[in-house]
């Protein structure tokens, strides 16, 4: 049976949702990390990955700026450094720096992957939509990292950006 609901009721029934982290680097060559909930594979032949994000956000002006970025699949034990990215500018401050997450540079993209990762796929920009208040950018996945030890991934759970892994049976 259903009953009838508003979106924001409906909309709460989504969790978990998987978290990711997008890196591009701005107009000042600063490698910018920013946390997102909204994102989807949306192509497997080629593979493709939609991510949205405001028009405020600093990330999209990098990802304008490069035409590039880094999906990151983040575990669980990333989630202090992954409420920081999607927490503060990169317009403000260099989170990378700030953070405590290892990064080194990424293999066919002017990016960086981050290496305690579940996994981290380099995208080239192949298009952009906008869509209502955000806007979706869509990547080419052109090289793909996964860890070589087994990782939870982050899930955001609830919501109010409450983080967590969720167990697999
Ligand atoms: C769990 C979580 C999920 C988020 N999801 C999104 C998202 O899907 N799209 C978006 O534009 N911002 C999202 N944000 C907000 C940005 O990460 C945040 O505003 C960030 O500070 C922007 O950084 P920037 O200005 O360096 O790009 C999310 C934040 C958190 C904590």
């Amino acid at each position: 049976m259903q009953k009838k609901a508003d979106y924001g009721m409906a909309i709460k029934t989504k969790y978990p949702e998987p978290i990711i982290v997008a890196i591009a680097k701005d107009e000042n060559g600063k490698m910018n990390p920013v946390t997102i909930g909204w994102s989807m594979i949306a192509s497997g032949s080629p593979p493709m990955f939609a991510i949205a994000l405001t028009p405020k956000r600093h990330t999209t002006a990098a990802i304008r700026h490069s035409k590039c970025f880094t999906i990151v699949y983040p575990t669980d034990e990333m989630t202090d450094d992954v409420m920081f990215f999607g927490t503060h500018s990169g317009r403000d401050i260099d989170k990378l720096a700030e953070g405590n997450c290892k990064h080194i540079p990424a293999e066919e993209i002017d990016s960086v992957i981050l290496e305690d990762a579940v996994a981290n796929f380099e995208c080239t920009l192949e298009s952009e939509l906008e869509a209502g208040d955000h806007i979706i950018f869509v990547g080419k996945v052109v090289a793909c990292h996964v860890n070589t030890e087994e990782k939870s991934r982050l899930y955001s759970v609830a919501s109010g950006h409450v983080l967590g892994g969720v167990v697999k049976k």
